[in-house]
């Protein structure tokens, strides 16, 4: 068996995610639809979707676009066809009539429905038929989320399941949880019982939106989208479907009923097009006052918006689950009454929805991007601590026999859904280090691993310390929550700037550099696997890695002239000392600096490990990787491949024509200035990058050493840091999240 070419049915929102993420896998697929109008407009709106669905948007051909009328002979060749149109049965039906009459032989048929259980989608179909059919639930958007939920039955060929499990893992990069013909299956139900405990509480404790947001978000372990965040995100309406199908589905007995009354403001929602960030907004909405955007909630008592409020709960960014459940106060209240009621709804689904509590906890990972699931908070809160802090808690049999056995720990092995030694695994077995409050450090086998524990794994002094400690052991740096690293941390840089303690700054930044370059120097191999984001000093951790084994999905770049400063921890040197060696060079000496002076000067930045390559963040020699879990074993791998023999590089040097190229860069500056393009603090910023990259007061027969290169980085940051214009920009973009052009 082999999957070689794959028709999709239907181009909307899910049939494009899963089209364009089988072309990221280099695989020959078909997008059908009503009309060929229809897919082919499909296929535009995923050439230009943002974030893009494509990892590198020249194979966009891959993805033929047809219609199911005159192309539905196409069927007769594919391997495997997958049916994403809307969520009717009457019409899932009559496609699949049709499917099963032209379909290869042997051929897997999957639809990717949400709601509709497998034994009714299959009703009609023979149990030949049958063996052949399952259903794969993508998440939305499917490049980004992890999830991959298989649905089968004990009539399903056992074999081919697994084969389309190992394919949708190894080239689809998906992790992929085998789940029960159950209601939502394992992620909707848990996830979609989440967000409506979170919202129905918050309702009955008269929360304010953006309070219970604050709270069901980053201080438990989920994304700061919160719950009426991704309510308008999901879309209101859609959310009303799903929840109708959970009311039918399930059996009167099941917890889920409490928490899927209809609410009559979400009624009206849909009713007046307020449907969530597709339609005119939705519990979030952006106003125009004034010809400014401002963004609003929704007081849910009075149903008027009002601007959004920024909630300071006067928490540790990492506050912990027992804390956070015992404060005495509304947020108290709140997180314990959502928390356990989570953890309740959950362990009342073993084991008859599973009987793997762990794969819960992964979909809610996978699926929701949840830092640790229901069963993980249960175990950090003490299964003791839950069931005595409150009187009132309706245990089930599944927490009974927890209590009763008084065990400390229940928890037993991570990932089961997959044979890969994964991240998460290694992180059960290996020796751990807690003492850097900014990362933990793991030794494994012949290898350390730096996983950096900050919001957004921004770095700070401490970062750097664990790093500088690792690098005794050949090291692998990597991260299994979202980012790899945002870049330096603002807030951190921001508090001497307060108090003007410009000699902390620079010690920072030098200690940042010395520990950069004790890794590309050490006499082990540093190699750094990152996912998400890696911006910025994020970067430059990455570009002084001897490889880096880049999952599919990283951001990666250098950001720093956009919030008015310059890359300054070795970033510039490195990003230059790559372009010097290019053949351009021979002809041009000043063609290098010139190069980086725009990739750095405009901040930009790569979505792919692709689209990377030609900017030269990433090389021939690094790796990309579709499946996420495949990161820890991919750089192992490497490590032993090259440990024997391995020697660091040998220190470069520079030759630079100093004042010749710099008064190009300039040139260029004043036409960008004259064009309106960029305003004064751009100018200022863009003068102190060019003279970094010209060398300082150089010429070209002179050599400049890579400490000579750090100095003058290090210098040009101190300065900027100092101005009060990069401190306006530092500080709108950490309030706002969006760069200040002054
Ligand atoms: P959509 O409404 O965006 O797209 C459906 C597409 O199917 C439309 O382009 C429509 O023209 C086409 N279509 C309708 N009848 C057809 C037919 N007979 N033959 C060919 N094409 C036909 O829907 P969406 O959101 O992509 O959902 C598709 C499926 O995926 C549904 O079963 C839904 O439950 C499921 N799903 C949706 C998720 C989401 O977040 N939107 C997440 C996971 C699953």
């Amino acid at each position: 068996m082999n999957i070689k070419n794959v028709v999709v049915i239907g181009s909307g929102t899910m049939g494009s995610g899963i089209a364009a993420q089988l072309c990221n896998a280099n695989i020959p697929v078909t997008l059908l639809d009503l009309k060929t109008e229809i897919s082919e407009k499909a296929k535009k709106k995923i050439f230009e979707s943002r974030p893009p669905l494509l990892i590198d948007k020249s194979k966009i051909n891959n993805i033929r676009a047809g219609n199911i009328e005159d192309n539905f002979d196409l069927l007769k060749k594919a391997d495997w066809v997958v049916e994403a149109v809307v969520e009717r049965i009457d019409i899932k039906h009559s496609l699949y009539e049709k499917i099963l009459k032209v379909r290869k032989k042997d051929s897997i048929i999957s639809s990717n429905t949400s709601t509709i259980p497998l034994k009714v989608l299959s009703a009609k179909m023979s149990d030949a038929d049958k063996k052949d059919f399952c259903i794969t639930h993508f998440f939305n958007p499917v490049r980004y989320m992890g999830l991959l939920e298989i649905v089968s039955e004990s009539i399903n060929d056992t074999k081919k399941i697994n084969f389309l499990k190992n394919f949708c893992e190894d080239s689809l990069g998906k992790g992929v949880i085998i789940c029960k013909d159950t209601p939502g299956f394992l992620g909707n139900r848990v996830g979609v019982y989440a967000m409506q405990v979170a919202m129905t509480e918050a309702i009955k404790m008269k929360l304010g939106i953006e309070e219970a947001d604050a709270v069901f978000g980053r201080p438990m372990g989920i994304p700061k989208t919160g719950v009426f965040g991704l309510y308008d995100l999901i879309g209101i309406d859609l959310m009303a479907d799903v929840l109708k199908s959970f009311v039918k589905e399930l059996p009167k007995s099941d917890l889920f009923h409490e928490v899927a009354q209809e609410i009559p403001l979400v009624k009206n929602f849909i009713e007046t097009g307020y449907t969530g960030r597709k339609g005119k907004g939705g519990f979030y909405r952006m106003n125009k006052k004034d010809g400014k955007k401002v963004l609003e909630a929704i007081n849910l008592t009075t149903k008027d918006y009002f601007p959004s409020k920024k909630i300071d709960l006067n928490i540790d960014e990492k506050v912990s689950l027992k804390e956070l459940v015992s404060r005495n106060d509304k947020y108290g209240q709140y997180a314990w009454s959502v928390i356990s009621k989570i953890i309740l709804y959950s362990s009342s689904l073993i084991p008859n929805v599973t009987k793997d509590y762990n794969n819960i906890d992964e979909a809610m990972r996978l699926g929701f991007n949840w830092t640790k699931g229901p069963f993980e908070m249960l175990e950090e809160l003490g299964v003791k601590f839950f069931v005595e802090k409150d009187s009132q808690l309706k245990t089930n049999e599944f927490i009974k026999e927890l209590y009763d056995k008084k065990a400390e720990t229940f928890y037993g092995k991570r990932q089961i859904y997959t044979d890969l030694e994964t991240l998460g695994k290694v992180k059960q077995l290996a020796k751990i280090n807690r003492d850097n409050k900014s990362a933990i450090t793991y030794e494994h086998k012949n290898y350390k691993i730096v996983e950096f524990n900050t919001k957004a794994n921004t770095l700070d002094y401490d970062s750097m310390d664990a790093l500088k400690k690792a690098s005794d052991k050949n090291l692998i740096i990597i991260n299994e929550g979202m980012q790899f690293s945002a870049g330096v941390n603002l807030n951190y840089v921001m508090d001497f700037a307060k108090e003007k303690n410009w000699k902390a700054i620079e010690k920072f930044i030098h200690h940042f550099q010395m520990t950069c370059k004790q890794l590309k120097y050490s006499n082990n191999l540093v190699i750094s696997a990152p996912s998400g984001l890696a911006l910025g000093g994020g970067f430059e951790v990455l570009v002084q890695s001897d490889y880096v084994v880049a999952h599919t999905n990283i951001v990666t770049g250098l950001v720093e002239t956009l919030v008015g400063l310059i890359p300054a921890g070795g970033g510039t040197t490195n990003m230059l000392w790559r372009w010097i060696q290019t053949q351009e060079v021979k002809k041009d000496h000043d063609f290098a600096p010139q190069k980086v002076f725009d990739i750095i000067g405009y901040g930009k930045t790569a979505s792919s490990p692709t689209e990377a390559l030609p900017f030269k963040f990433l090389l021939e020699k690094d790796k990309s990787i579709m499946n996420r879990n495949k990161l820890l074993s991919a750089s192992q791998d490497l490590i032993n491949e090259k440990k024997d023999g391995y020697k660091p590089p040998k220190q470069p040097t520079f030759k630079l024509s100093g004042g010749q190229v710099r008064d190009k860069m300039f040139q260029t500056l004043e036409n960008l200035f004259k064009e309106k393009k960029i305003l004064e603090h751009g100018m200022e910023v863009g003068k102190k990058l060019a003279f970094v990259l010209s060398g300082g007061n150089t010429t070209i027969d002179k050599e400049l050493s890579e400490d000579d290169m750090y100095a003058l980085e290090l210098e040009a940051f101190v300065q900027l840091i100092q101005m009060e214009k990069t401190q306006a920009r530092i500080k709108h973009t950490l309030s706002t999240g969006k760069p200040l052009v002054n």
